[in-house]
């Protein structure tokens, strides 16, 4: 980083304060404030719209350019010529793996595809209409109750096996909280297969009869992980590293996140847009949820639009678009009215002044709901799946944070405006 400066001027009888000013490889330079707090000031960024709270080498997007690169490589080449476990080894460890060692890694993750035979039992003491997500947040936080052989977070290798088992289990935990929830018996990975293909097995497939997993249906499966992985300090990541940054275990880590996940602000708008979609339920009812999105006063959204970021299309959101397609096509669901629906709303909302001075796009999960819906997904299962790509993004910024020498633990201040001191009052003289 190379760094120059900014001086902050506070009021005429003050000195005014020097700022560094470092500058990242891509995207906007930032204003070293570490010292400020010395200086008798903090900042104050509720939402953190205007924060960079770490340094990192693992994703960089581009919100007006629609730009979205995993070490370095654009998203829309990876979704192409990549698979999903080739994106976690390069996210994981920074470069694309050469042949030998994509191999290896793919042997390595699927003998860590079982969960613990003790996790099923898990299970039994939900309700089998619990939502997936509150089952996923505590399943994977108890993995920390079974693999005490990888909790020394200050052991490079633990660390290493910790992204292991919660890369290829978490694909079979989700099978399980499906299985779980239609009565079904659970199915057992099966290692010869693709980690897509799998997981599609374990949702689909019973004791009694095998399914075995539509090849283009598998192909958007690993895609959706795939635009899925990373996506730099969104709520849920920025959420892994502050947990992390305590010193809690990775599963522990990993919960937390699925937990932010869980929001439909968040991940659980893939969930809440098809929702959105099953409510507006007819193509002449489009019109009143649009009022209702513009109206102030009503804090209806329309799910599935917007961004933080991404303040022109979200380069995924072109891809799952695509995606979205293929797998109506080959299902046959291309003229359902669900997607008849969304392809209006779609349309009205790209040409609605509204949403273009807002610059509100239809992102990723507008059209991973649809898809996962095609795919034979309930809604439910959305941010579940949604949680087991981005799980490989999580821990890599967890792992970056966490084999950087100088991290601390994160600790934000605030703007205090409550009671100024006053001394306590005993009941008998409160009026
Ligand atoms: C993900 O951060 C990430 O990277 C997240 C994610 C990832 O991969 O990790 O990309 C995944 O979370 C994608 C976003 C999924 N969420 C949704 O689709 C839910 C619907 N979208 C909104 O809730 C909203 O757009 C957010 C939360 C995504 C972004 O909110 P911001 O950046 O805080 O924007 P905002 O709420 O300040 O909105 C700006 C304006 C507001 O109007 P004004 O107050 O300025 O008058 O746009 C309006 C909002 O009311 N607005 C919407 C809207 N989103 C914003 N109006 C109608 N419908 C919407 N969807």
């Amino acid at each position: 980083m190379t760094d120059h400066k900014a001086k902050l001027t506070i009021g005429p009888n003050k000195p005014a304060i020097d700022l560094n000013i470092l500058d990242g490889t891509l995207g906007p330079s930032v204003i070293d404030v570490t010292g400020l707090q010395k200086q008798g000031y903090f900042t104050y960024d509720p939402g953190f719209m205007s924060t960079a709270a770490c340094e990192s080498k693992i994703t960089y997007i581009d919100g007006d350019k629609g730009v979205l690169l995993y070490r370095g490589y654009p998203i829309e080449q990876l979704a192409e010529q990549s698979d999903f476990l080739e994106v976690c080894y390069l996210l994981l460890n920074g470069e694309l793996p050469t042949a030998a060692q994509k191999n290896q890694f793919n042997k390595t993750i699927n003998n860590h595809t079982l969960a613990h035979e003790q996790i099923r039992s898990f299970f039994n003491g939900f309700r089998r209409d619990a939502h997936p997500m509150a089952v996923m947040v505590g399943v994977v936080g108890a993995l920390a109750a079974f693999y005490h052989d990888s909790l020394d977070i200050n052991n490079p290798e633990h660390r290493t096996t910790a992204a292991f088992r919660l890369i290829a289990k978490m694909p079979t935990l989700a099978a399980m909280c499906y299985k779980y929830s239609i009565g079904q018996p659970f199915m057992y990975p099966q290692n010869h297969m693709g980690y897509a293909e799998n997981f599609l097995n374990m949702m689909f497939s019973t004791p009694a009869e095998k399914t075995s997993p539509n090849p283009v249906l598998t192909r958007a499966m690993d895609r959706i992980f795939t635009l899925h992985a990373d996506h730099e300090q969104n709520a849920s990541t920025s959420t892994v590293r502050l947990a992390g940054s305590t010193g809690a275990n990775p599963f522990a880590c990993i919960s937390a996140g699925i937990a932010a996940l869980w929001g439909p602000a968040h991940g659980g708008a893939n969930e809440a847009a098809l929702n959105m979609l099953r409510e507006i339920g007819s193509e002449d009812r489009i019109d009143h949820f649009i009022k209702r999105a513009k109206d102030p006063n009503d804090n209806f959204r329309l799910m599935g639009f917007g961004h933080r970021v991404y303040k022109n299309y979200d380069p995924r959101a072109k891809v799952m678009r695509t995606t979205c397609h293929e797998v109506l096509d080959e299902v046959g669901l291309h003229d359902s009215p669900l997607f008849r629906i969304a392809l209006k709303l779609e349309k009205i909302a790209l040409e609605d002044d509204y949403f273009i001075q807002k610059k509100l796009y239809p992102n990723v999960d507008f059209y991973s709901g649809i898809t996962l819906s095609a795919l034979g997904i309930p809604p439910a299962m959305f941010t579940v799946i949604f949680a087991i790509a981005r799980t490989v993004g999580w821990i890599s910024h967890w792992n970056e944070m966490i084999s950087s020498p100088d991290y601390r633990i994160g600790r934000p201040r605030q703007l205090y405006t409550g009671p100024t001191e006053r001394n306590f009052v005993p009941i008998d003289d409160r009026k």
